[in-house]
């Protein structure tokens, strides 16, 4: 008999149910008996004992589901190890109702802050195995994560959609992606979608450089400009602050995000007409892409193997085309960043897009 606790924590993508029904599946199909305690609401459950005993029968039919039937929370690591506002020490209240219900393992499927709060459990003695969240792919240890081709397939198609109406309107048009700190889904979406400049938070821009873009197009005969902008990219003055005067800028700045200050930038310097589009986050909803639904299955496979035989401490992720499972320790603090010297990177200038670099 194993005892199996499992969460989702962090901010929802695609393919959590698809994953954690990966790992329901393959215990039950082992013939083992398991007992599986759902944690509601991320870490929240887990610290409150608030759960739901599930069975087989819970996990069947939401292979397609999007969103976490397990609910979500982000619990900040930076303050999980401060008490709670009735003093209550977090991490003890993980531990205790972890030992109480006498559970062998819990499955925590999360993104970077929530590999930072399961390393520190399997710190203080507990069984973790997890699997790798996130629509951001910014999660060290792995190639890909789960959400991440469904986002890129929602960003792509919005992409899809202003291309028309640009085309007929002769507009310079702005696409916000999400993306946290990272350019992976904005420069794969941008791809996807043709955009004309893309601008990363790896690749600080240079506004003369994407209007000097703008202009080329348009001695080129092409009236419309799309832009792909990660919601986290930063101009190459930006880049130079600290993080602290980075962060000061942010707070005072009067445009609700990057894309309107670029789109601002540009309107000031050419007169065009500029469109800011944000489909901020549609982009983690609805139901995974088949990419997703089988790449999740499979990793909530190989956690489900993991279990069975007794292996903790560990990531199940992707590299280099296979599965893998990564120590916890080396998957917790560190973010992956594309690397603006990369192949994609350069193919993508191979073909005409422009960084604003
Ligand atoms: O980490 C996933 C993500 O969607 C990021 O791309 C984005 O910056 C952030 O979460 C938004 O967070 P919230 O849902 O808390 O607004």
């Amino acid at each position: 008999m194993k005892r199996i606790g499992m969460l989702t924590s962090g901010g929802d993508c695609q393919a959590l149910n698809a994953a954690m029904r990966g790992v329901v599946k393959t215990l039950a199909h082992s013939g083992e008996a398991v007992e599986i305690y759902g944690f509601l609401d991320g870490y929240k459950g887990l610290i409150y004992g608030n759960f739901q005993m599930l069975t087989g029968k819970d996990f069947s039919g939401i292979l397609t589901k999007g969103g976490t039937i397990l609910g979500s929370s982000r619990t900040p690591f930076k303050t999980i190890q401060e008490p709670d506002e009735n003093g209550l020490d977090k991490v003890d209240a993980m531990k205790q109702n972890y030992f109480k219900l006498r559970l062998d393992v819990l499955v925590v499927l999360g993104g970077n802050g929530s590999h930072k709060t399961a390393n520190l459990l399997r710190e203080e003695g507990l069984n973790i195995v997890t699997l790798p969240k996130t629509i951001d792919n910014d999660l060290w240890g792995t190639d890909m994560t789960f959400g991440f081709q469904s986002a890129v397939d929602i960003a792509t198609e919005c992409i899809d959609c202003i291309h028309t109406t640009a085309a007929s309107h002769g507009r310079v048009f702005i696409v916000e992606v999400m993306g946290h700190k990272v350019g992976w889904l904005t420069l794969n979406a941008g791809m996807a979608g043709g955009a004309d400049i893309i601008l990363l938070p790896e690749i600080p821009y240079d506004i003369k450089k994407v209007v000097q873009k703008i202009e080329e197009r348009e001695k080129n005969g092409s009236k419309f400009t799309i832009i792909a902008v990660a919601e986290g990219a930063i101009s190459k003055e930006t880049a130079k602050l600290s993080k602290k005067e980075q962060k000061k800028k942010a707070a005072e700045s009067k445009y609700p995000s990057v894309s309107y200050e670029v789109a601002d930038e540009i309107f000031k310097r050419t007169g065009r007409e500029v469109r800011v589009t944000v489909p901020g986050h549609t982009q983690r909803g609805g139901s995974p892409c088949p990419y997703d639904r089988v790449f999740a299955s499979r990793l909530g496979a190989e956690a489900g193997k993991l279990i069975l035989k007794g292996e903790y401490g560990f990531m199940v992720g992707y590299r280099n085309r296979e599965i893998v499972k990564v120590p916890l320790d080396e998957v917790a603090g560190k973010l992956k960043y594309l690397d603006p010297k990369s192949t994609i990177i350069e193919e993508a200038k191979l073909l005409g897009i422009s960084f604003g670099d």
